[in-house]
């Protein structure tokens, strides 16, 4: 099995809070790799580590064979990434956002303009192509924010939950689209909190629990161990990581630390 990411012992400290702690896997070239985990788990600061936005405190990982922290250039050119709030410029059409972000890619204009119509076609994104994305809604947004993430051709796309608040037309096309990527071979990091899409989309599911890798299993094996009838990918996460609710910050976050006048005890009536 030929690997395109290789994590080895990751741990990211913020202020002496472990938000990942010393995780290790891999993921093999050209499968879809479902991230998953309760809020605050830490996959968007694994994320953030894998696509070189942020450093680790420790450890090392690789992607499409290049280290994280000493070849991070190497790393940029071979990943796309799809990150939680999307980056686009409302002034600007939608072919400008995308001929935009190709400069800085340094991509030739001739070809950053070919792959965007291409990319907004299968996005069902050309009819808007020449429109200002301030007008458009989240949807039609997030389908030129994944066509911005595709321009440099990425071996390794980073999808860190592609369908968060999307309608279900929308998300629909989205998880078709990621099943095309699939298709073509490219290797995909996918983070949602939608189990049936992990379930429908995932060649191997991780689940991330409090910085720490609790499962790892196709979800067809992952399910196997549910005793239960036609048990479902839910069904194994609430099991592995139980109906507690998460805190949303860490108190170990200065800005956090004024929660403390609610008191620990406190509870909302
Ligand atoms: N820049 C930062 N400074 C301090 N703490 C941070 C920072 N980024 C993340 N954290 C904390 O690290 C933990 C993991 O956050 P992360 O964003 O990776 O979670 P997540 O699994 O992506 O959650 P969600 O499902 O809510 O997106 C959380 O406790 C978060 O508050
Ligand atoms: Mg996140």
């Amino acid at each position: 099995m030929e690997k395109i990411i290789e994590v080895n012992n990751l741990v990211k400290e913020f202020n002496g809070f472990r938000a990942v702690d010393n995780i290790s896997f891999s993921v093999a070239k050209g499968e879809v790799f479902g991230f998953l985990g309760p809020n605050g788990a830490g996959k968007s600061t694994t994320i953030r580590m894998l696509t070189t936005l942020i450093r680790p405190t420790s450890g090392q990982a690789k992607v499409a064979g290049y280290d994280i922290a000493t070849q991070a250039a190497k790393v940029r050119e071979q990943i796309g990434l799809v990150a939680e709030k999307i980056i686009l410029y409302d002034r600007l059409t939608a072919l400008e956002n995308l001929m935009f972000f190709g400069s800085l890619y340094h991509l030739p204009r001739k070809e950053t303009k070919e792959r965007a119509i291409n990319w907004l076609k299968t996005l069902e994104m050309e009819k808007w192509a020449n429109k200002l994305t301030g007008t458009f809604s989240t949807g039609m947004k997030q389908r030129v924010n994944i066509a911005r993430a595709l321009l440099t051709k990425p071996e390794v796309m980073f999808l860190d939950e592609p369908t968060l608040g999307l309608d279900p037309q929308t998300s629909r096309s989205i998880r078709d689209f990621i099943k095309e990527l699939h298709a073509q071979g490219v290797s995909v990091i996918l983070t949602t909190h939608i189990m049936p899409e992990a379930d429908e989309l995932s060649d191997t599911i991780a689940i991330i629990d409090r910085g720490k890798i609790i499962a790892l299993d196709t979800p067809t094996n992952l399910k196997a161990r549910i005793q239960k009838e036609k048990p479902t990918l839910e069904d194994v996460f609430l099991e592995l990581t139980g109906h507690d609710m998460r805190e949303e910050t860490h108190e170990n976050i200065p800005s956090a630390r004024g929660r403390h006048f609610l008191g620990s005890k406190s509870r909302i009536r």
